[in-house]
């Protein structure tokens, strides 16, 4: 990228810069004679030791006639180059390039009636004049060729209705300067330049644009573009149109137009006063060099200014850039196509707030080792928790720390992640779990860095979440999109987490983990095992119906919530883990790891569970099981359940054509709803309900296991999310 501060060649002329004070007639300090004095001469040293690239000195006149105000810097004689070479050679001491302006004032509207012999006259003239800035030791010259002069006058088909050689068509017009550049190419060798001060408008943009086309071809080295004569139609201060949202003026921007359609260097004036504007030109490329006439006039350090502002932005801009290859060596992403395209790891961060029982760490942790383990080294994963210690109650190997790895996981705390969010960065993909929501530090970088987030909800078996999952959701700003997520117990929803391999696992070696779980009872495969995982629930109708079956009973209880309402029943005749009531043999198990816990669940007869994450385990392994939902307030749980045993009885009638019992389903749902009803109803729940249930195991299990197996191959969380991070994010196969 150039900046205003890199040099620019013309020829064999290099400036140091691209800073350009344009030509500015010193009326005040010359006298009538149009001879340089020692103050004229000052002020351009003034702005050549500031520093300025190149200085074109102020219109000087061709002709003692063809003067704008008496007080004119004069160019018609030999006479007038030991002055002005007196400025070219002091420029000259501060490695400042230095042209001067030749100048006619012209006739105004009087152009057309202006004789030929007169014009081929002043011709001579401007070619004297080149010759004798030559001598003065000046490193070029610009034609003035703008502002309604000599030159302009004669381009503009406003003003010239000549019928001679200097007008006509557009060729005559320029028939004047044409024959001006052609007749003195001589002069202009490497180390001469040729410049030329044109009106953008003359009296449109598009006749500016032909006349720098024109002008490039003939040969010009620069052009430097400022106003013509304008169309009288434009009363307003602009005289062509600009788009509304070009920031700078209008004679600004027929320069950067006109730099589209020529390959010499342009240089853009007017207005242009602070560095951000000018640096704004340059760095983009709009044009090569901009000229700063008036902000110089009153503050003739501007270069100084300049500087300081300049490299003040040049830090902070390589600050950014530090802290962006910074986040870079986190490895943390900004950008999923960049990584794409490095090949590089696709960060995940999953936030998980524990609202309650640890069901939801428990899914999050699961769902984390399972994309972990599936995705292995494709993906770097973070879990960012609200609070540590709830971790540690799932999984005590997890030390208290706010930021630790674990299994190739990354656990961050929400308030170690916001005082570190620099460096950590976000993600390509966000999980946001069960509208935890995610904090505001995080996505202020997240709509315009992260790809996607998902919505990640509760699991649901209602059929509605069929229509609404990976439905987007709109987010205020931002370039990330966010989509809805909803786990369920069909192919057409999100699937649920799940570990098929335990299962497998499992069934191979039954006996092994028989042992392992119920080995410290007495024949345990002859007797029905069973497992209780619930919140507060009276158990009484239960027990009575435990009491009528004739088989022996070992059930595991686990969760202080269900040994409680257990220990309850029995008063305190309970004292440590174990207790024996008639045939039911009974353990009061302390908290078991997840996987642990899904072992046993495979192992036993039976499961009651709760919540999110035991359900999708007990389902899965196809035993018999009842479900209680976290109870709420106004029973909206039980919406959900109804929900989910719609899915489920309807996949049962459907698939299990071999079922004896033509009422099973039916006595499912009467059992599930009841064991979920918040209402103090319990009692209700009549022992021959669970009766039903225990006496119908067998019959329940070869039910389940279809269930269990359409829910292992076609709704796999994991395999689902899989193919979305493929499908979406790409990544490293
Ligand atoms: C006091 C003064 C004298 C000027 N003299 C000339 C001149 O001799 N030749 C010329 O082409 N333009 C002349 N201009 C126009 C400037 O070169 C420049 O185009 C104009 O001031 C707009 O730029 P600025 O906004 O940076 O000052 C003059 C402008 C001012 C204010």
């Amino acid at each position: 990228m150039t900046t205003i501060f890199d040099s620019i060649q013309i020829k064999n002329i290099k400036i140091q810069n691209r800073i350009v004070l344009p030509p500015l007639v010193r009326f005040s300090i010359i006298e009538k004679d149009g001879f340089v004095n020692d103050k004229l001469v000052e002020w351009y040293e003034t702005i050549a030791k500031n520093g300025v690239g190149l200085i074109i000195v102020e219109a000087s006149s061709v002709s003692e006639n063809g003067k704008l105000r008496d007080n004119q810097l004069g160019i018609w004689d030999n006479k007038f180059i030991p002055g002005l070479k007196k400025i070219a050679d002091k420029v000259h001491e501060y490695n400042t390039k230095i042209m001067i302006q030749v100048h006619h004032a012209g006739f105004k509207e009087k152009i057309t009636d202006v004789s030929t012999e007169e014009l081929d006259i002043i011709l001579e003239d401007f070619k004297a004049a080149f010759k004798i800035a030559k001598t003065a030791s000046f490193d070029g010259i610009e034609i003035h060729g703008a502002h309604t002069y000599l030159l302009s006058q004669l381009a503009s088909h406003l003003w010239n209705s000549r019928t001679d050689k200097y007008g006509g068509d557009f060729n005559g017009r320029m028939h004047f300067a044409e024959r001006l550049i052609t007749e003195t190419r001589e002069i202009f060798n490497k180390d001469f330049i040729l410049g030329y001060r044109m009106g953008g408008n003359e009296p449109e943009l598009i006749d500016g644009i032909k006349i720098a086309k024109f002008l490039e071809n003939l040969g010009i080295d620069i052009l430097h573009v400022s106003s013509g004569i304008p169309n009288p139609e434009y009363k307003k201060e602009k005289k062509v149109d600009v788009p509304q949202d070009f920031p700078l003026d209008w004679v600004v921007y027929m320069a950067t137009e006109i730099k589209k359609h020529v390959k010499i260097p342009v240089i853009a004036v007017r207005k242009i006063k602070k560095e951000s504007q000018a640096s704004w030109l340059i760095e983009n490329n709009y044009v090569d060099m901009v000229a700063i006439g008036r902000a110089m006039l009153s503050n003739p350090d501007w270069i100084g200014y300049a500087k300081k502002l300049f490299l003040k932005r040049k830090e902070n801009e390589k600050k950014e850039n530090e802290k962006k290859e910074e986040k870079k060596c986190n490895g943390v992403a900004r950008n999923a196509h960049e990584n794409k395209e490095n090949n590089e790891l696709i960060n995940i961060d999953i936030f998980c707030k524990i609202v309650d029982n640890y069901g939801d760490i428990g899914v999050v942790l699961r769902l984390g080792k399972e994309l972990k383990k599936t995705l292995e080294n494709k993906i770097n994963l973070r879990i960012i928790i609200s609070k540590i210690d709830e971790l540690i109650a799932i999984n005590p190997k997890i030390k208290d720390l706010d930021y630790q790895e674990f299994n190739n996981i990354t656990y961050i705390t929400n308030s170690y992640f916001e005082k570190n969010i620099q460096k950590l960065g976000v993600a390509n993909l966000v999980i946001e779990t069960f509208g935890c929501g995610i904090p505001d530090y995080y996505m202020e970088l997240a709509y315009f860095n992260s790809e996607y987030i998902l919505n990640l909800e509760y699991l649901t078996g209602e059929k509605w979440v069929n229509d609404f999952h990976m439905k987007e959701s709109l987010l205020p700003k931002g370039s990330v999109k966010k989509y809805f997520y909803f786990p369920g117990f069909s192919e057409e929803a999100g699937g649920l987490v799940i570990r098929e391999q335990i299962r497998k696992k499992v069934n191979a070696h039954k006996e092994k983990y028989l042992k392992k779980y119920y080995g410290e009872f007495l024949n345990p495969e002859k007797k029905l095992k069973g497992t209780i995982f619930s919140y507060e629930k009276n158990f009484i109708p239960f027990f009575d119906a435990l009491k009528k079956l004739d088989e022996e009973v070992i059930l595991m209880i686990f969760s202080t919530k269900t040994q409680n309402s257990i220990k309850n029943i029995f008063n305190k005749k309970i004292f440590g883990n174990a207790y024996k009531y008639g045939k039911i043999e009974m353990k009061f198990s302390k908290f078991l790891s997840q996987d642990q816990y899904e072992e046993i669940i495979n192992v036993s007869d039976f499961n009651f569970v709760r919540g999110e994450d035991s359900a999708t385990m007990a389902v899965t392994s196809g035993k018999p099981f009842l479900w209680q939902l976290y109870p709420q307030e106004n029973n909206t749980h039980m919406e959900k359940l109804e929900g989910f045993l719609d899915t489920y009885t309807t996949f049962l009638n459907k698939n299990n054509k071999n079922i004896d019992d033509k009422n099973l389903t039916a006595n499912l749902i009467k059992l599930f709803k009841d064991y979920n009803d918040k209402v103090d109803n319990y009692l209700d729940l009549g022992n021959e309900s669970y009766l039903y249930f225990l006496k119908n195991i067998k019959n329940i299990e070869r039910a389940n296991i279809v269930f269990a197996d359409y829910l292992l191959s076609k709704c796999n969380l994991i395999n689902k999310l899989k193919s979305f991070i493929y499908e979406f994010l790409g990544g490293k196969k």
